[in-house]
């Protein structure tokens, strides 16, 4: 028998990169998972592997209502689902920037209130932030690092909050993690520096200390270090995750 034997669990971003690694960790544990992603046949891996299916779009009332339903009880919250898009800092529409926002934070903030409020005592939630909240290096994706900086604020914000039933919230704050969204990263901004998306990556990795990026179950790994009996002592921390790249 394991910790998470029989326990309730929420990932969103399952169909895909951190949340999938994550979801199919939480099953390797023994929980119950609900899979939530917007993409459908994405979510197919989870399924087979044991995961309840949600289908919604988390930047939407709608959408974010149907997985909170679908969590209530829930022991364990890992906010994973997010996009970034990369664009001139000075070039930034509204509606690239309503919806980023509405992905990555309105989504995160909702789903700990909603799914945090009636987590058991000894309950726990990973929010996925990012290193570029600490370090803003690239201007392409400065939306995308303003909201992993304010996902350190919904962590810091919620985690007092439920302390007191003795829940516990964290971030883990992820490097560069072999992911789709990593592969949209290195093909668009590698034009902009006149590199291809193999140079681009090869330079990228000269900078880590470890000298490699991680697979998404190493990071899963983590998340699963942060929201097990064994990290019961930590909340509101905002753990890096990134080859050394990030100390501080
Ligand atoms: N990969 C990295 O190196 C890295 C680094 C730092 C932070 N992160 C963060 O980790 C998280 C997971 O990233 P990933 O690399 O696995 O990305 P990914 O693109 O592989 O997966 C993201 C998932 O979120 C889902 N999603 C997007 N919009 C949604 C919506 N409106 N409703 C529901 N689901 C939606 C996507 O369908 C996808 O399955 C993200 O929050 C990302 O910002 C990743």
């Amino acid at each position: 028998m394991g910790e998470a034997d029989g326990r309730l669990a929420v990932v969103t971003g399952a169909a895909s990169g951190i949340g999938q690694a994550t979801a199919l960790r939480l099953l390797a544990e023994g929980a119950r998972v609900v899979a939530v992603d917007i993409n459908e046949a994405g979510l197919r891996r989870v399924v087979d592997a044991g995961a309840e299916p949600v289908v919604a779009d988390l930047s939407t009332e709608a959408g974010r209502a149907t997985a909170i339903e679908a969590g209530q009880g829930a022991h364990y919250l890992v906010n994973a689902a997010g996009i970034l898009f990369v664009k001139p800092i000075w070039d930034v529409g509204l509606d690239e920037w309503k919806r980023i926002w509405a992905v990555n934070v309105d989504s995160m903030f909702f789903l700990c209130q909603g799914i945090g409020r009636s987590m058991p005592a000894g309950g726990a939630i990973v929010n996925l932030s990012s290193s570029s909240a600490k370090a803003a290096g690239t201007v392409e994706v400065a939306p995308y690092s303003m909201t992993k900086t304010a996902a350190l604020g919904v962590t810091r914000s919620v985690a007092y909050a439920l302390a007191p039933r003795s829940v516990r919230v964290n971030a883990i704050l992820p490097g560069i993690v072999d992911t789709p969204m990593q592969d949209t990263v290195l093909e668009a901004v590698a034009p902009l520096r006149g590199l291809t998306a193999a140079e681009l990556s090869a330079a990228r990795l000269k900078t880590v200390p470890l000298g490699r990026s991680a697979p998404p179950d190493e990071c899963a790994g983590v998340i699963w270090f942060l929201l097990s009996d064994a990290a019961a002592y930590m909340t509101g921390q905002a753990i890096n995750f990134t080859g050394g790249l990030v100390m501080l």
